[in-house]
C-alpha cells in the first residue's frame, strides 16, 4: 500500500469526524480551563511532581487497580456484556472538554471513546483484505471487541497482546459471551525475548494508547515489530507536537508527558528506523485526539521496507 492511497483514505475519515464533532460547542483555552479544573494547575507555573513509568507501576495501575477489578465486577454480574461494561467503566456522558483535530470541545467520554474506535476502525478497514488484526496492550479489550464486531472485519480474526492478565482474561470471556473471533494473549511489548507466535504473519498491527506506558523506546522494538512482518502498524499513542515551541500549548502538553513520564520519542525512533531503511512512514499527524485534551494522540502509520 502506497502513503498516497493511505492519505487519501484518512482525509475522508478525519472529516467525517470533524463533522460529527462539530455539533459540541468549541472552547477557547479559558473555557477549557473553566471546564476542566482538573488540568487548571498545568496551565499556571506550579512544577508537579514528577512521577517515573516502570512496568511495576503500570502493573499497580493496570492490573491492580484497573483490570483485576473489572474483570471480578464481570464475574460478579456474569450478565453484562462488552458494551454495558464499557460504558460503566468509560462511557460517562457528562459534559468533558476534549481535543480532536486542532480544536477543543465540550463533549464527553462516550462521544470520544466512540470517535476513537470509529478512527481506529476505519483506519484498519483501509488495509484489508488481511487475515488478523493485532492490537498490542488491548487492556480489556475496550477498542479490540468494539472493532471485531463490526461487519465490515466479518472474515477477520482478532488478536490481543496485553501485559495485565486480567485484562487479557477479561477480554476473552467478553468475546467468548459475544462469540466474537478475538483472543487476547499475555505480551509485554517491551520483552526482548520474545517468544510471541501468536503474531501470524502479515497482520495488521496497532497500538492505542499503549506505547505511552514505556518512557524510552528503543529500536528493539521496532525491529521486534518488523519481525512480525506486518502489513502495516498504526499507532494512536500520544506526542508532543513536532514544532513544540511554536505551539500554543507546546510548554502545558510537555509538562504533562513529562511529570507523567509518558513517552515521548515513539515519533523519533520511527523516523530513526525509516532512514536505516527499516520502514517506510505511510502517514503522520499532528496533535490528533485527547480524550484528555491534554494528552493529545497523533497517527503514525508504517510498513516494514521489504528486504
Ligand atoms: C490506556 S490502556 C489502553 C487500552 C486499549 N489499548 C485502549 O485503547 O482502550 C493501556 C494498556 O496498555 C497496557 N500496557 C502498558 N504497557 C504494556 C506493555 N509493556 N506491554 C503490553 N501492554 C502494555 C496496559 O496494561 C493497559 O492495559
Amino acid at each position: 500500500m502506497e502513503s498516497s492511497h493511505v492519505s487519501a483514505g484518512i482525509l475522508p475519515i478525519l472529516s467525517d469526524l470533524d463533522q460529527r464533532l462539530a455539533q459540541f460547542p468549541s472552547l477557547d483555552r479559558e473555557g477549557l480551563i473553566a471546564n476542566s479544573p482538573g488540568l487548571a494547575r498545568w496551565f499556571g507555573p506550579e512544577e508537579p511532581e514528577q512521577r517515573k513509568k516502570t512496568k511495576a507501576s503500570v502493573l499497580k495501575e493496570y492490573e491492580t487497580d484497573k483490570w483485576a477489578p473489572l474483570l471480578q465486577r464481570y464475574r460478579d454480574n456474569p450478565e453484562i456484556n462488552f458494551e454495558a461494561l464499557r460504558d460503566q467503566y468509560q462511557g460517562s456522558e457528562e459534559p468533558m472538554a476534549c481535543f480532536w483535530n486542532g480544536r477543543f470541545f465540550l463533549t464527553s467520554e462516550k462521544i470520544m471513546t466512540g470517535i476513537r474506535a470509529d478512527l481506529l476502525s476505519r483506519l484498519a478497514a483501509i488495509f484489508l483484505p488481511v487475515d488478523h488484526i493485532v492490537e498490542l496492550g488491548c487492556g480489556y479489550g475496550a477498542m479490540l471487541l468494539d472493532l471485531v464486531g463490526r461487519p465490515v472485519f466479518n472474515n477477520v480474526t482478532f488478536l490481543g497482546g496485553e501485559l495485565s492478565v486480567s485484562g487479557a482474561e477479561l477480554s476473552n470471556l467478553l468475546a467468548e459471551k459475544a462469540q466474537l473471533p478475538s483472543k487476547a494473549y499475555p505480551y509485554d511489548l517491551v520483552a526482548e525475548d520474545d517468544q510471541q507466535p501468536f503474531i501470524p504473519p502479515g497482520a495488521l498491527i496497532y497500538t492505542s494508547n499503549a506505547l505511552m506506558y514505556i518512557p524510552l523506546i528503543r529500536e528493539s522494538l521496532i525491529r521486534k515489530l518488523i519481525r512480525y512482518k506486518p502489513a502495516a502498524v498504526i499507532h494512536l499513542e500520544p506526542q508532543l507536537p513536532v514544532n513544540e515551541r511554536e505551539h500554543p500549548m507546546g510548554p502545558v502538553l510537555a509538562k504533562y508527558l513529562r511529570a507523567n513520564d509518558y513517552n515521548r520519542n515513539l515519533r523519533e525512533v520511527v523516523h530513526q528506523a525509516q532512514q536505516e531503511g527499516l520502514l517506510e512512514i505511510l502517514y503522520e499527524s499532528g496533535p490528533l485526539l485527547g480524550v484528555n485534551p491534554i494528552l493529545q494522540d497523533i497517527l503514525l502509520i508504517w510498513r516494514p521496507v521489504k528486504i
